[in-house]
């Protein structure tokens, strides 16, 4: 049985930060790709623990951090103070950011905003916030990479329950640049390293234990079921190592990096007030 969870119930449980430290190349990656900088105002948009807004904030930007999981939130703000870093936090739903139109020099959202059930209201949502001629950038998983087959075994297990695209189509450059319509798109395929040097199995446990979709599976199954995804699971990190015969484990996950460019506003024509004197 799927038992229904809010996104903020969901992405409470477990720890979703134990799962993110060891992707944090994504995150300095993304901020690296939206040249984020000195004195910009930047919002981050389902940020969880900061994994973007952190490294955004360390280049001197005005980071706004936002996320539907207050819990998430309060461990990023507890790395932030080990840091010494300034960041605003804020709860929000991607799907209705609560900021005026153009805020933001440039709006990030590192596998985030991907998880908003209504793709078109968030990606309306992230372009609305950023100011012309600024710039969204997002991290999104790719439905033909490892991590599109990892959400497919989940979904085997624990069917979806809304209707609609899978949050993995964001990951799809046709399917993100038809969302983000009216800015210019341009979409890269990129590689993010799993920093576990662990076995296959342990790797599997850390993800059972931490990541929240795989709690709420496991919740959700009877024991022979959670037994069979288990074992299921440890199959897909052994085929996910690329490491070495009898050498250390290599895991990498591909994602799709996609930047857009707002639109600089065009200049407003005023008509003259009296008629150029030639014309008189
Ligand atoms: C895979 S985590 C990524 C977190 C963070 N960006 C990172 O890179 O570590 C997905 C995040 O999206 C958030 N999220 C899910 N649905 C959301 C929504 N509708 N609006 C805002 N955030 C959402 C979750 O709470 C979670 O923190």
């Amino acid at each position: 049985m799927t038992t229904t969870r809010t996104a903020q119930e969901l992405w409470a449980l477990g720890d979703y930060d134990r799962v993110a430290a060891l992707i944090a190349d994504q995150g300095r990656a993304l901020v690296a790709a939206a040249q984020v900088g000195p004195g910009m105002r930047v919002l981050d948009v389902g940020a969880g623990s900061g994994y973007a807004a952190l490294p955004a904030a360390a280049t001197g930007a005005e980071v706004v951090a936002t996320d539907v999981a207050p819990e998430l939130m309060e461990i990023g703000k507890q790395h932030a103070r080990d840091r010494g870093l300034t960041l605003r936090w804020q709860v929000a739903d991607a799907e209705k950011l609560p900021f005026a139109d153009g805020e933001f020099d440039a709006v990030l959202s590192c596998i985030g905003a991907m998880f908003a059930p209504d793709q078109s209201a968030a990606a309306r949502e992230l372009l609305r916030v950023c100011r012309p001629g600024g710039t969204v950038t997002m991290a999104n998983w790719m439905p033909d990479g490892a991590v599109g087959r990892f959400f497919r075994l989940v979904s085997r297990y624990h069917p979806a329950s809304g209707d609609g695209p899978p949050p993995i189509a964001w990951g799809d450059p046709e399917h993100a640049t038809a969302l983000l319509h009216g800015a210019e798109v341009r979409t890269e395929p990129r590689r993010v390293q799993i920093d576990f040097s662990g076995p296959p199995d342990a790797l599997a446990a850390h993800y059972l234990r931490y990541f929240p979709p795989l709690v709420a599976t496991v919740a959700d199954l009877d024991s022979t079921r959670a037994a069979e995804f288990e074992r299921e699971l440890v199959e897909f990190f052994t085929d996910l190592d690329t490491g070495p015969v009898g050498g250390p484990p290599s895991y990498a996950y591909e994602y799709l990096l996609v930047s857009a460019r707002l639109p600089a506003r065009t200049a407003v024509r005023r008509a003259p007030a009296r008629p150029p004197a030639a014309a008189r």
